[in-house]
């Protein structure tokens, strides 16, 4: 259907300011709208684990002689899930595209924790509109994160109606569904749920490359920092269970994966949710060390429950690697009171202190917005103390953006724009300072390096990441791809090293 026959379809005036809910009555296809106030609530229903996903026979052969593209925006929980929607499209016959032009279906898996994130999506979505007005039977879908905000559906409703479908990130599995409904309705489709509590097993996966892999632990987020979308658009904490995690590790490093990447919004409170059973985080990553895959990451990390037996598992090394991604926001703690991250400077200062006791090798890298409302001066120089004082290896920093429905934004603010740009640049020159600093020390030293391909600028000159995540660019024959090798380290770049290989340490399983 083309944009013309949707318009008279739907009847919906762009300029009408009606809410979701208005629209329903003018669809007869799936309409289910999302809501941040049902989002908000967190039920005491138990978690419920659906290990038998397949795909219907009734669907297959959907996607024959057509293509799919995902644009995928976001944290690593996207990437992943669109690993996982890819695997879906495949299963249904579609193949992949790398470019619009020849994509019969086209995904925007999006992403809502800041503005310009979302600014961005908007802006994609308008450039498609020429390309639906050419082809009518291409399919446009927005999925991920700003679809389970009601704004966003409502804009796109009034205002983008050459979008084809909106469906959330719960329900992701469901694709076949909401794109048969796309073929054969006449209206948009939007199916977005807002509460969520299940844990769907089995879905298939079409991982992007062969030698990293992202490998999701646990969902959701029940953290609520007063700034934060997430737990929101992604539902209630819900742990996968270990076994099927060890299974998927154990299958990985089977496959020849040299890196895992465990991934949760908030992994340390891994297994919190389980009622059977007493198992942590470190509880699982000491069962993971043991899996021979050569390096083992987790993100994002939680201060708050970050607990001892957790650091007592990552001092063992091995295959864990000695680099911590801790997002510590502010280091002040008035402002970290506001923002309900529940630790104080002093406390997250001292869990440095003990992770660096216990890992004394270890990098830690680190998260920080800046400009919260009412942040004052002396404020953010605690932030800059802070970071000095912990020597993070690198963070990445962000202006304070609220997000509707978040407690926060409906906080007076009394910071002007300007100040907060000026307090990210001399937040940043701090970083870039401390981040030159560490980079500088591995002049002369030699690295193991995982090679992951030819560098982005040059294609003569490979490159890889040590287990610290720090990336170097050295001369290496190709066949050293997917291997780990060591490089002595010529030269210290503003954001890379630049080395020589040595020797390679490992073949490839
Ligand atoms: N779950 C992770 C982070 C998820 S979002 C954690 O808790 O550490 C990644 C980062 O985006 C956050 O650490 C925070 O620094 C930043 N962020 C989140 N909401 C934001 C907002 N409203 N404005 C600016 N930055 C934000
Ligand atoms: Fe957002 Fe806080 Fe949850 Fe991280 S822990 S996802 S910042 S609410
Ligand atoms: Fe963005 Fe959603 Fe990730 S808001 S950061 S894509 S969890």
């Amino acid at each position: 259907m083309n944009e013309k026959q949707r318009l008279e379809n739907t009847q919906v005036n762009p300029s009408d300011k009606k809410s979701a809910k208005d629209y329903s009555k003018y669809f007869e296809t799936v309409y289910m709208p999302p809501s941040l106030k049902d989002a908000k609530k967190r039920g005491k229903e138990e978690v419920k684990y659906h290990s038998d996903f397949k795909i219907d026979e009734q669907f297959r052969g959907m996607g024959d002689g057509r293509k799919f593209y995902i644009r995928t925006y976001g944290c690593q929980m996207n990437e992943h899930d669109t690993e996982v929607m890819s695997g879906i499209f495949m299963a249904l016959g579609f193949e992949p595209t790398d470019s619009v032009e020849d994509a019969n279906v086209i995904l925007l898996n999006t992403c809502a924790i800041r503005e310009n994130a979302e600014n961005k999506v908007f802006g994609e979505i308008g450039h498609l509109k020429a390309l639906k007005r050419e082809r009518p039977d291409l399919l446009i879908g927005v999925c991920g994160c700003m679809s389970q905000e009601e704004s966003v559906v409502n804009k796109i409703l009034s205002k983008h109606q050459h979008v084809d479908m909106i469906f959330g990130t719960h329900n992701i599995h469901r694709l076949p569904y909401i794109l048969q409904e796309a073929y054969l309705s006449k209206a948009m489709v939007v199916e977005v749920w807002s509460k969520e509590g299940d844990v769907i097993e089995n879905l298939p996966k079409v991982r992007k490359g062969n030698i990293k892999a992202w490998v999701n632990i646990m969902y959701g987020c029940d953290k609520f920092c007063t700034y934060c979308i997430v737990p929101y658009t992604r539902g209630k904490e819900r742990s996968r269970r270990p076994e099927e995690i060890i299974q998927e590790v154990r299958h990985l490093a089977a496959q020849g994966y040299q890196e895992i990447t465990l991934l949760g919004q908030n992994v340390n409170a891994y297994g919190k949710d389980f009622e059977d059973i007493q198992y942590g985080l470190g509880d699982l990553m000491d069962e993971i060390r043991k899996i021979d895959v050569a390096r083992i990451r987790f993100t994002t990390s939680h201060p708050r429950d970050f607990d001892d037996h957790l650091i007592e598992v990552l001092a063992k090394g091995g295959n864990l690697v000695d680099h911590i991604h801790l997002p510590v926001q502010s280091g002040s703690t008035e402002i970290l009171k506001i923002m309900a991250r529940k630790y104080t400077r002093e406390q997250y200062l001292e869990l440095v202190r003990k992770v660096k006791e216990a890992i004394p090798t270890v990098s830690l890298t680190t998260d920080i917005i800046v400009g919260y409302p009412n942040e004052t001066e002396e404020q953010f120089e605690e932030t800059l103390s802070l970071y000095r004082e912990v020597g993070f290896d690198s963070a990445y920093t962000f202006i304070y953006s609220p997000r509707e429905g978040t407690p926060a934004a409906k906080m007076q603010d009394n910071v002007p724009m300007e100040v907060k740009k000026e307090r990210l640049q001399r937040l940043n020159a701090v970083v870039n300072e401390l981040s030159a600093q560490k980079l500088k020390e591995y002049e002369g030293k030699v690295v193991e390096v995982l090679v992951e391909g030819e560098s982005k600028n040059n294609p003569d000159v490979l490159a890889g990441y040590t287990r610290k995540s720090k990336l170097v660019n050295f001369k290496a024959p190709k066949s050293a791809i997917g291997k780990l090798v060591k490089v002595k380290i010529i030269e210290a770049k503003t954001w890379s090293l630049n080395g020589e290989m040595i020797e390679e340490v490992a073949e490839v399983k």
